[in-house]
């Protein structure tokens, strides 16, 4: 990529009557957070081009989110443009790595206490001389990264990224797109085996406690039936429903289920635990085997896990991640903080980021989804 001149002097951070020369270069860090998804690469670059091309800034990337900041010496390197070789806007994963565990307030420790280690990662940061702070991260990021550079008196921004899609203000969070898409083609591809085998396929999908991928590629994926976490279902009238299909003639179903719907005894299934908290999976497997007691029908039940965090970014993810990045450094240069940048309406916009971690964003069930899957005759199993 074309290396662009310097050509502006980020108002709001140069003090007035302070040539650019004469004031140190600014310094802005830049970390990835929680789980990782596509795209966080492309929104990287995106931070990168746009401070140190754009206004002339330098960008410390720091390697394993908070992690790397309770590291001595803190795990940071300088991101300059030789850094891109050019296939990161299509590079799955983080290059900074990340961490969805290790809250440096209530960090866990070998014992089974937990100790407060925030003046840790202020104590990092005020040593790197950051001025700034882009994390890139997902609800839980947000709220303990937007703690920390309040209590380092540090301006932050940040930028949603999330396969579950469940951050307030935002129509979609890096990842989510791509997410959908995997699951989505993970239906594709059961079909024509549910079909061959006239068997009842039950795709689980993750999504923690919302079921945005679940719905989207429900629909997306031709799926006879949706079970969502904010949809209470009942497990007779899925049966009942399949039963009715079989008698149209239908030889096989396509059921998609998100990780947090509970069993029908009102209980969440959980595949293990990580230190800090039980990790969703295996509801598939329980209304797979009800459905095959219930209707008969042979079924199978694919979980489809971490792949839909994997992969190349699709084209919505990567224009998301690089609309965000140059809006998250306009935002500092324009002398903002504590702001999240995200996507309403066709643009992006930036909300305050003490309203966003108060809240979760889940699956409207009177929105247009629910009514458009209702309206193809698609079964929440209510
Ligand atoms: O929040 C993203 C997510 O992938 C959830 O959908 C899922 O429940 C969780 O992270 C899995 O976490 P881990 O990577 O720790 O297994």
């Amino acid at each position: 990529m074309e290396e662009w001149p310097c050509f502006a002097s980020a108002a709001g951070w140069i003090k007035e009557g302070t040539s650019m020369a004469e004031s140190r270069k600014k310094r802005i860090g830049l970390l990835t957070s929680g789980g990782d998804c596509a795209g966080l690469n492309a929104a990287i670059r995106a931070v990168v081009c746009r401070a140190v091309n754009g206004y002339g800034w330098e960008v410390m990337g720091i390697h394993e989110g908070t992690a790397g900041l309770l590291q001595r010496p803190a795990l940071v390197e300088e991101l300059g443009m030789r850094v891109f070789t050019g296939n990161i806007l299509r590079m799955g994963g983080t290059i900074l790595g990340t961490v969805n565990k290790g809250n440096p307030f209530a960090y866990p420790m070998a014992d089974g206490s937990t100790k407060d280690r925030s003046d840790e990662v202020v104590e990092a940061m005020h040593d790197q001389k950051l001025d700034a702070l882009i994390g890139i991260g997902g609800d839980g990021s947000m709220a303990i990264l937007s703690r920390l550079t309040h209590q380092g008196d540090i301006p932050f921004i940040g930028i949603p990224k999330t396969i579950d899609n469940d951050v307030a203000f935002t129509e979609w969070a890096i990842g989510f797109n791509t997410a959908v898409s995997v699951a989505t083609d993970a239906l594709d591809r059961l079909q024509p085996t549910a079909a061959s085998h006239h068997r009842v396929m039950i795709l689980e999908v993750m999504g923690r406690d919302a079921g945005h991928i679940a719905l989207n590629a429900g629909i997306a994926g031709g799926a006879n039936v949706i079970l969502i976490p904010e949809i209470p279902y009942d497990i007779q009238k899925v049966a009942d429903y399949i039963l009715g299909l079989q008698q149209k003639g239908r030889t096989h179903a396509l059921v998609i289920c998100a990780e947090a719907v509970k069993t029908s005894t009102g209980e969440s299934v959980y595949g293990g635990r990580s230190k800090e908290a039980p990790r969703y999976g295996g509801i598939g497997n329980v209304i797979g085997e009800q459905i095959e007691e219930l209707t008969g029908a042979e079924t199978r039940v694919t979980i489809l896990g971490h792949v839909a965090r994997g992969g190349i970014p699709v084209a919505m993810d990567r224009m998301l991640a690089s609309a965000f990045g140059v809006h998250a450094v306009d935002l500092l240069a324009q002398g903002k903080r504590d702001r999240m940048v995200v996507w309403q309406h066709r643009e992006v916009v930036d909300v305050p980021i003490e309203e966003v971690i108060t809240r979760m964003r889940a699956v409207d069930v009177d929105g247009t989804l629910v009514r458009t899957a209702r309206g193809l005759g698609i079964s929440f199993g209510d």
